[in-house]
């Protein structure tokens, strides 16, 4: 898979691709990250992104031509252009799994107050990962990237993807290693019974109650 990120701001994905699983699966080339800074394209030429607003009120707003020129000249039959924006549709577990069926990515950071809406246009999904206003689509990119990437064959080993929370609509059974008595807080008797028929109700079991109590909207 290929994923080009369209921001302002490529410094902040420095941590992102040079650590840990990311890392690993660019350097065994199951993903190649490309991290574009947009600006280039801009035809102004004080390289300028933004403007004001039509119609007044505060702030500044992300102009059409730098993104629009930025994605045409990457975008092939086989991409998905992605906007990260606050008012897009709720981000889930499904969605990346979708998305990492495809080829080639194409994922635009919103910065600043909010960007001409015809860039919308560009979008074959509008993302965002939460009830929350970020400082821009940045961080939400690699949240999206990194739940997606995970997912590549050869990342991560199939039994980590097959138990895992949101797999059924329910969230992970929890987990315990050595020692058995920590600070007076003991492991359960039947993870260490060896029966494993018993250990797999329970399991189940956890996964469900603890759902019911913290995401009784994942049972509906
Ligand atoms: N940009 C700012 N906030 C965001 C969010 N919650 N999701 C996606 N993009 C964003």
């Amino acid at each position: 898979m290929r994923i080009d990120i369209l921001t302002l701001f490529p410094g902040m994905f420095q941590g992102f691709i040079n650590e840990s699983i990311i890392k690993r699966a660019i350097n065994k080339g199951l993903v190649t990250i490309n991290v574009i800074d947009f600006r280039e394209y801009s035809e102004l030429n004080n390289k300028q992104v933004d403007d004001t607003p039509y119609g007044g009120g505060g702030g500044m707003v992300l102009r059409c031509e730098p993104l629009f020129k930025a994605v045409e000249s990457i975008k092939t039959t086989d991409s998905k252009v992605i906007l990260m924006t606050p008012d897009g549709y709720q981000y889930k577990q499904s969605m990346a799994v979708d998305l990492s069926k495809f080829k080639h990515l194409i994922i635009i950071c919103g910065h600043y107050e909010g960007f001409d809406e015809r860039i919308r246009t560009l979008a074959d999904y509008e993302i965002s990962i939460g009830d929350y206003i970020l400082t821009g689509g940045e961080l939400a990119s690699m949240v999206v990237s990194d739940s997606i990437i995970r997912l590549l064959d050869g990342v991560i080993n199939k039994v980590s993807l097959d138990s895992e929370s949101f797999n059924d609509n329910l969230l992970d059974y929890p987990v315990y290693t050595k020692p058995q008595v920590f600070r007076g807080l003991e492991v359960p008797e039947v993870l260490i019974s060896g029966d494993h028929a018993k250990i797999k109700a329970w399991q189940e079991n956890k996964r469900i109650e603890r759902t019911k109590e913290r995401r009784p909207d994942l049972l509906k």
